[in-house]
């Protein structure tokens, strides 16, 4: 196990699902974690299990579509923390539609959480690496993007999806 005690970790969308997996492995790791979710009833029960770990959590409700979102996200983790070690990008948005019922809102939605927001949090967290000259991002992405969206086609193999 990699030792990260003392350091702070950020993980976008962290309260659920994977989110919540990578930042409970964090937080074994020795990592205080900073949850920056959308969802605020979400937050308290993964702090509460993110503490039961032994190290301290912070939840900031959070929109990582909105650039001021992230900055006063980012304000209250150096607030708390001084310091910013790790940013997880795990906030991510799928809409399980066929391509002829999307909205452009849908569009929007989806690469407005997936994109931009993977793009402004790592722009303003970058910042604040860049001021200790240290830090790790880490992107999640999804196989799906080798998939094609007319349902009844079976998804590539990898190598097959890259060579088209
Ligand atoms: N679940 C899978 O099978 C799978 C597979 C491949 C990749 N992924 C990727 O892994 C990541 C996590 O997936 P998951 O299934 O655990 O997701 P999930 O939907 O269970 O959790 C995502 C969390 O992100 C939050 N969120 C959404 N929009 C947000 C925003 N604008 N600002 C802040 N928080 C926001 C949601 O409220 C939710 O709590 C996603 O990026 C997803 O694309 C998931």
């Amino acid at each position: 196990m990699i030792n990260l005690d003392g350091r702070v970790a950020i993980v976008t969308g962290g309260v659920q699902g994977i989110g919540l997996g990578v930042s409970l492995s964090l937080a074994r790791a020795g990592a205080n974690v900073v949850l920056a979710e959308l969802v605020e009833e979400r937050i308290p029960a993964a702090v509460a299990e993110i503490e039961e770990v032994g190290v301290q959590a912070l939840g900031v409700q959070t929109d990582v579509t909105d650039a001021s979102s992230v900055d006063q996200m980012v304000c209250a983790t150096l607030e708390r923390f001084g310091q910013i070690d790790i940013l997880v990008n795990n906030a991510g948005l799928v809409i399980k539609k066929h391509i002829s019922e999307q909205t452009e809102a849908d569009y929007d939605a989806v690469l407005g959480t997936n994109l931009k927001g993977t793009f402004l949090c790592c722009m303003r967290v970058v910042e604040e690496m860049r001021k200790r000259n240290t830090g790790a991002i880490v992107n999640l992405a999804s196989q799906a993007a080798f998939r094609y969206t007319i349902p009844h086609v079976p998804m590539l193999p990898r190598r097959q999806a890259l060579s088209r």
